[in-house]
């Protein structure tokens, strides 16, 4: 104790908190979002998150090219014509994400690509999966078209598979059908504890994915729910994820920190679209700067235990990172 016991001794030079320092952000441990439009010389900027454009994919691959960043989440935003009751533009062959990863590995094949695989984005009715006839998400039936979006994208050569529709059951379903596909490599990172959340509203925008009536609460964890949300990410390592995520980022650490001690296997944290808003007008207000504050988000993300960090500022945070 006091005067014995004096904290600031560690912290008395930048050399000496170097030394002690527990996390650190490193540009390898960041995965970029990207919205992939179908067609071609393509971009629109997302209006509700400033420095997001939406790319046809051509213009990705080109963008792809300078890119600082070492790792990928891709999302395909079909246009309204392309979508239908059940999601079938998720299934091609020919189909914008695996198009996406076809063209990415050409030009970079050093990219590590990652593929979020739910229908949201390719349903009409904008929900995640396949509806019954009295318009309830029907799980069961939506696991095999997973399942087969999957294997797609890893046949056209994504490194891991992203599932996103929180059905029960998923992470098996796709575990199920790369090994038949003969893609028993692949690996799954399982969007393992993924809330309802409002944080959402600007991807829904830059995906075009709300859904037409209702809301996720169906399907999605309850924001208030902690033990709900590690049950259902251990499930999920059951079914043999091979990676957990933990989504949104900073409104849910707690269950990012509770969740590190309860399994071996890595964990990411996305840092969502909502978060990315908030920073970036709050930094545009003038309120802080900008990159000390987003180096901070991700530095206490990774503290609270996440290997990987899905964040819209990747690109800029690996440019700060080597200034
Ligand atoms: C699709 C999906 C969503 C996000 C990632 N995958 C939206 C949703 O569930 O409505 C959100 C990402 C973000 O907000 O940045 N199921």
């Amino acid at each position: 104790m006091y005067p014995q016991t004096r904290m600031r001794r560690l912290r008395r030079s930048e050399g000496l908190r170097r030394l002690a320092q527990e996390t650190g952000v490193r540009p390898e441990s960041l995965i970029l979002p990207a919205f992939v439009l179908s067609g071609k010389g393509r971009a629109e900027p997302v209006r509700s998150m400033p420095g997001v454009v939406r790319l046809s994919v051509d213009l990705l691959a080109e963008r792809a090219e300078r890119s600082q960043a070492s790792a990928l989440l891709l999302f395909g935003v079909p246009g309204s014509g392309e979508k239908d009751a059940t999601g079938s533009a998720a299934l091609r062959d020919d189909g914008i994400i695996p198009s996406a990863v076809r063209a990415l590995k050409s030009v970079r094949p050093d990219l590590t690509l990652i593929t979020d695989v739910c229908l949201c984005a390719y349903t009409e009715h904008g929900h995640c999966g396949l509806l019954t006839k009295s318009g309830e998400v029907d799980n069961d039936a939506t696991l095999s078209v997973l399942g087969r979006v999957a294997a797609g994208h890893a046949a056209a050569g994504a490194d891991m598979v992203a599932p996103s529709a929180m059905m029960d059951g998923q992470v098996g379903a796709l575990r199920a059908s790369l090994d038949n596909s003969g893609k028993s490599e692949t690996p799954i990172m399982a969007y393992a504890a993924k809330f309802a959340s409002s944080f959402y509203g600007p991807f829904r925008d830059a995906a075009q994915s709300a859904p037409g009536f209702g809301d996720r609460r169906a399907y999605q964890l309850p924001p208030g729910n902690r033990r709900e949300a590690i049950r259902d990410a251990l499930l999920d390592e059951a079914e043999g994820a091979d990676w957990l995520m933990v989504k949104p980022a900073m409104a849910y650490l707690d269950v990012l920190a509770e969740l590190r001690g309860a399994t071996r296997l890595p964990l990411a944290a996305y840092q969502v679209s909502g978060e990315y808003a908030m920073l970036k007008h709050a930094a545009a207000a003038g309120a802080f700067s900008e990159r000390d504050v987003v180096l901070e988000a991700i530095l206490c993300i990774r503290r609270a235990g996440a290997d990987a960090v899905v964040t819209y500022y990747a690109e800029e945070v690996c440019k700060w990172l080597a200034e």
